[in-house]
């Protein structure tokens, strides 16, 4: 079998552990891979390469992709669907492995209505919100990242008593905003899953003052209602009487080398890809759930929410009393 494998949308931190899985699993079960290079759009640009399984030497520690990455407009129009068929096609490949987020994921459905090839998903994204995997490959690490951040914060906002709030990244979702969140022990975590008011938010970090907290970190995720760290600050800080200072983590929390927990989850995952695809599974996107690895359609991992833990939701307030 001859598959392609890429990465596409945001890079996440272990996406070169899944390419050097499905690249090792796939060349010792006698399959040919071809890594293509700069997401969906490497398939119209023909950036197609075969990849042995010294290419992907010395890849399994490092953050990035060397597939190289991005997000393709060409590749969503009925001319790019039809044309990337057409060139996968004619390299004679039978299979893609493509890695990332819900925009890989539709990217990959598409796809299926234009070419006969078998086509598989891997859950890449820092950002957790892909239904069908417990947790997406980079969702740890990019925790850490901001979890080694903030806990950094922490000793200037201890030193004079300061509000901080400090932006996560997360565009529609609060994975990593709970998970900091709770790990850092904040007093408040904004979230687009959970409605905050300005009023709320005020009345929490006085609380906390007034219980002579000696700092006040309050977590916000990029894709909150109330806003960004930056405006939801300046509000803050006429409420409270107090100026609150900000701090907007950023790229910081995508790269470097992946954690533990996601070289394991991403080589699982690419190994995973490779059995699928050589037992005549296909269609879907691989992902883990309660420590069983598991295929879920391509629709069901955008359309079907994964929810945040309830029940750790309602210990927030307790937690930071
Ligand atoms: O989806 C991953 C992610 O890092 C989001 O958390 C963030 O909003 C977005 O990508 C940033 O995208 P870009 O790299 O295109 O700026």
């Amino acid at each position: 079998m001859r598959i392609g494998v890429l990465t596409s949308g945001g890079d996440a931190p272990a996406m070169n552990a899944a390419i050097r899985a499905v690249t090792r699993v796939g060349v010792s079960r006698h399959c040919e891979i071809y890594g293509i290079y700069g997401g969906f759009q490497g398939i119209l640009n023909e950036q197609i390469h075969e990849l042995n399984s010294r290419s992907v030497s010395r890849i399994l520690h490092r953050g990035g992709t060397i597939l190289t990455t991005g997000r393709s407009e060409d590749f969503k129009t009925e001319e790019g669907l039809e044309k990337a068929a057409r060139i996968l096609s004619e390299h004679g490949l039978d299979a893609l492995i493509a890695i990332g987020g819900d925009g890989t994921m539709r990217g990959l459905a598409e796809l299926g209505e234009h070419w006969q090839g078998r086509l598989i998903g891997l859950p890449g994204t820092i950002d957790n919100d892909l239904y069908g995997t417990d947790y997406t490959i980079g969702f740890d690490t990019a925790v850490n990242n901001a979890l080694d951040a903030l806990d950094k914060i922490r000793d200037t906002a201890e030193a004079f008593s300061r509000v901080f709030l400090v932006e996560v990244m997360g565009r529609r979702a609060g994975f990593i905003a709970f998970h900091v969140g709770v790990a850092t022990g904040a007093s408040a975590i904004l979230m687009p899953e959970t409605k905050t008011t300005i009023e709320e938010l005020a009345e929490k970090v006085i609380r906390a003052k007034e219980r002579a907290k000696s700092s006040v970190l309050v977590v916000v995720a990029e894709g909150d209602e109330l806003g960004n760290a930056d405006s939801i600050g300046k509000a803050l800080s006429e409420k409270i009487g107090e100026k609150c200072r900000v701090s907007v983590l950023g790229y910081i929390q995508r790269g470097g080398n992946p954690s533990h927990f996601d070289r394991i989850l991403a080589t699982r995952l690419g190994a995973f890809a490779i059995e699928c695809l050589l037992s005549g599974k296909q269609g879907g996107m691989v992902g883990e759930v309660n420590g069983r690895l598991k295929l879920t359609p391509f629709e069901d991992t955008w359309t079907k929410k994964k929810p945040l833990d309830k029940w750790m939701l309602g210990l927030l307030d307790e937690l930071s009393s």
